[in-house]
């Protein structure tokens, strides 16, 4: 099961929290749809207790959570907030206690917005102070956590965040601008899986990733670009020291590299973290889109809440494409987020029936089992997500969580999808409690 700080806390100003690049960039008018505000989400930082409890009742043996790095470096670098880091002990304890790995990731999109003043990750000196953080966390929990992330879906938050604009912090660069974002988070990255190695710790990096198919024979230069963009770009510097061919986007380098970057980047992820919702359908570029590339629809798919069409083969074809490209470089693989929205609401009598949804995780399972059987090293898979929440600029109105919210009193009820998946994890650790199963992380 999977999660993030900012989609779910609350408690924005609480003990010692600094804002975030997300806290300023939602107060904006017209960037939140309908302008709901992320400063309740689902008061998890209050009601945590309750959703351990639900992870538990669940029977999952990991649960991916991330760290806010303005709770624990609120100026983002320099003083560490000891309150900050005492929420995530907690919560790593509870987890424990209950049979549950706790599996951190160390940035899910929430800058400091201190540091954003500096520059953001458009200024190298970010990834230094990531890394500081990094540390500081890993000097807190690394006694009992073993497995960390250290930044979810970078390409996502450039694009979004820094070249269409529609995320925090809502800039619009230009493409050797978003390059130089990009080597930014990679560096970030490298420097901060210095620090928790040399601490023992294993280290993970969270992509997300999406086969680029060419809707026709035609599109094949399209697809490939895309393909560069959204697979490769954060992949291909950690896996085989070296950027993808770029020459679709830019004719220049990638900006702000310096000798011995690479090397650093290079080889720094022990397991590579998939995020998979669907595949990509792509077509020439559109006249004056100022892209390589266009999108197309894929024929006859159901579509999600999101308008997202499902393709459960899709995770099959990407996991067998990683493997394909990076060969005995590619470490293990964890499903790090998979899942879907619908418009679920409580009936009358407090159930909430979400068939799509369990149709939509069954056929993924089976796509990652089928894949494993192929010969792939999938070692985990994370459900997004528990509770109901801030899905970013789309607000509360993307219902992903197993447990609806009711986002006017916090109620927490379980969707028909949280039984079926109890079942399906029972079925597969033969009942026992997950502590004493060996089976994969879930
Ligand atoms: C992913 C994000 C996650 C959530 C899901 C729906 O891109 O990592 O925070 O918003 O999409």
């Amino acid at each position: 099961m999977a999660s993030a700080a900012f989609q779910v806390e609350g408690a924005l100003d609480e003990d010692g929290r600094a804002p975030s690049v997300w806290d300023v960039f939602a107060r904006r008018p017209g960037t939140v749809r309908d302008g709901h505000s992320p400063a309740v989400a689902c008061d998890h930082y209050h009601r945590w207790e309750q959703d351990v409890d639900l992870l538990d009742r669940l029977g999952v043996n990991a649960y991916r959570f991330s760290i806010a790095w303005p709770r624990v470096v609120p100026t983002g670098r320099g003083a560490v907030n000891g309150a900050g880091l005492d929420f995530y002990d907690r919560l790593v304890d509870a987890l424990l206690e209950r049979g549950v790995a706790p599996v951190p990731t160390l940035f899910h999109w929430d800058l400091p917005q201190a540091l954003e003043e500096e520059g953001g990750w458009s200024a190298r000196g970010t990834a230094p102070a990531f890394a500081e953080y990094a540390a500081a966390a890993a000097d807190r929990l690394g006694d009992r956590v073993d497995r960390w992330i250290t930044l979810n879906e970078p390409l996502v938050h450039m694009v979004y965040g820094h070249v269409f604009g529609v995320h925090a912090p809502g800039r619009t660069l230009d493409v050797p601008g978003a390059l130089e974002v990009a080597h930014h988070l990679l560096l970030a990255h490298g420097l901060a899986a210095g620090e928790l190695r040399s601490r023992g710790l294993e280290v993970l990096l969270t992509n997300n990733y999406s086969p680029a198919e060419p809707a026709t024979g035609a599109d094949a230069g399209a697809a490939r670009a895309y393909d560069a963009l959204h697979n490769r770009l954060f992949t291909d510097p950690v896996l085989t020291g070296a950027y993808p061919d770029l020459s679709a986007f830019t004719a220049g380098e990638v900006p702000g590299v310096r000798e011995g970057d690479l090397d650093l980047i290079a080889g720094s992820a022990d397991g590579i973290g998939v995020n998979y919702y669907n595949p990509t359908p792509v077509t020439a570029p559109d006249e004056g889109s100022g892209l390589p590339f266009g999108f197309g629809e894929v024929p006859g798919a159901p579509v999600t809440a999101f308008g997202w069409p499902v393709v459960p083969e899709g995770l099959g074809r990407m996991i067998d494409l990683l493997r394909a490209r990076y060969g005995d470089a590619l470490p293990p693989l964890y499903v790090t987020e998979n899942g879907c929205s619908y418009e679920d609401s409580v009936s009358v009598g407090g159930r909430v029936a979400d068939p799509d949804r369990i149709a939509y995780l069954e056929g993924h399972v089976a796509a990652v089992e089928a894949a494993r059987e192929r010969g792939a090293d999938v070692r985990g898979y994370f459900v997004w997500t528990l509770t109901d929440n801030f899905e970013w600029a789309e607000g509360y109105h993307q219902r992903f969580g197993l447990v609806h919210v009711d986002h006017g009193t916090q109620r927490r009820t379980p969707k028909d999808s949280f039984a079926w998946y109890r079942e399906l994890i029972a079925s597969r650790t033969g009942g026992q409690s997950p502590t004493a199963s060996k089976g994969p992380l879930s």
